[in-house]
């Protein structure tokens, strides 16, 4: 058969099925773009060439393949919903990046949430929900070690696994508290305040009794930091020629903890506003061009020297074996309103592969999601 196309089912056609009263003819054979659902097909959006700048949509490709079987040890899961991280970037550009290159014809790292269809390890049951390194496609065929977390918080929606209560929230939670340190009654700055990660750190270091100054794209941007994320003040780093002046007037009294989620323009303001003793968390790089040639810019060397300053990267992942704690403890944060997200969804696989150039225009609206067919 031609594997370009799919033998419509009798469900589309309302009628019962039975394979001996059933002939294949070509009038049942469709296109896989007209079909809803598939049964019997994985569909995988995969690396077709490998960019060195922020991927587009030609970088990649959709493919159709069997459903894998599961060997000994391995889980079938559904996804729902797949992340869009600007992690995946480096995942394909960087080559002394933290995990492997993934390599052009690889289907697309990336975290999923979905439910367990088959099991062959006594870990898993049949029906629960993961979230783990899943891929950009509808059914993967894993090892334990790509699950990184059960969705336990079964009464919010299951795509915050990917976003407050996901990767996400846990790198605002470790990266701010556990890196940061901050004390109540100082002064938190953080980059793209009103993204999936950002505007959790804003959140949680308002719960955390400190003011909080937030830089991000835009003017309705600036008015979600101000309205609905609780920033004390918002920059617009856009619209503004002199960041140094916008930082001395909402922040007189310096900044203490720095959550940068950029590096760049940004990030060099802000370090000639620190306090002394101040922690600047590195968490991304989001306004890095390129990692070939590698990025140069200003030194903060002497503004760590003269403030007696911290400076120090980190992964969410080096917290692995506390995440079910930060899943939790947001959760609360949530169910008490004191915690409110954000998420921008995408319909269809259709749309992951020009994703990550949304996300890297800063045209996302929150935390950016793909939702496929299986989250009904
Ligand atoms: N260390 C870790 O373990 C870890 C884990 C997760 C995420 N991260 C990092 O956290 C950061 C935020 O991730 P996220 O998932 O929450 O994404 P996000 O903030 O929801 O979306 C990315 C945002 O980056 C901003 N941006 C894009 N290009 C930029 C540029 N050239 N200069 C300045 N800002 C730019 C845009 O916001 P504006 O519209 O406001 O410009 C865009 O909306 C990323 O750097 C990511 O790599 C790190």
């Amino acid at each position: 058969m031609d594997r370009n196309y799919l033998l419509q089912l009798p469900y589309h056609l309302d009628l019962p099925f039975s394979e001996a009263s059933f002939q294949l003819t070509r009038e049942h054979l469709i296109c896989p773009r007209d079909r809803a659902l598939s049964d019997t097909y994985n569909r995988q959006v995969w690396l077709a060439s490998r960019p060195t700048a922020i991927p587009h949509a030609e970088h990649f490709g959709i493919r159709e393949v069997e459903i894998p079987n599961i060997a000994e040890g391995e889980i079938l899961v559904r996804n729902q919903y797949l992340s869009v991280d600007p992690a995946m970037r480096g995942w394909i550009a960087d080559p002394r990046g933290y995990l492997p290159q993934v390599k052009v014809g690889d289907t697309m790292r990336a975290f999923a949430v979905g439910e367990v269809l088959m099991s062959r390890n006594p870990d898993y049951v049949v029906g629960e929900m993961l979230m783990g390194i899943f891929g950009w496609q509808e059914y993967a065929a894993v090892a334990a070690d790509a699950v990184l977390l059960r969705v336990k918080e079964r009464d919010l929606p299951c795509s915050l696994a990917l976003g407050a209560l996901g990767l996400n929230g846990i790198t605002a939670y470790f990266g701010l508290l556990e890196v940061g340190c901050p004390e109540s009654g100082q002064t938190v700055a953080v980059s793209t305040a009103a993204g999936a990660v950002g505007s959790i750190v804003g959140q949680i270091a308002n719960i955390k009794g400190c003011k909080t100054v937030g830089f991000t794209g835009g003017p309705a941007k600036v008015r979600q930091c101000l309205d609905e994320f609780g920033y004390e003040a918002a920059i617009d780093y856009k619209s503004t020629n002199d960041i140094d002046g916008a930082i001395a007037s909402v922040a007189p009294g310096g900044v203490d903890v720095y959550f940068d989620n950029t590096s760049g323009p940004v990030s060099d303001a802000v370090m000639r506003h620190i306090n002394i003793g101040a922690r600047v968390v590195i968490c991304g790089t989001a306004a890095y061009p390129s990692w070939n040639p590698w990025n140069t810019g200003p030194r903060p060397e002497r503004h760590l020297i003269v403030k007696r300053a911290r400076m120090q990267g980190f992964l969410a992942t080096d917290f692995s074996d506390r995440f079910n704690e930060a899943a939790a403890q947001l959760a609360n944060w949530i169910r008490e309103g004191r915690l409110r997200y954000r998420e921008d969804i995408l319909e269809g696989l259709e749309n992951a592969p020009g994703a990550l150039q949304r996300l890297y225009s800063g045209q996302n609206d929150g935390k950016l999601l793909i939702r496929l067919a299986a989250a009904g």
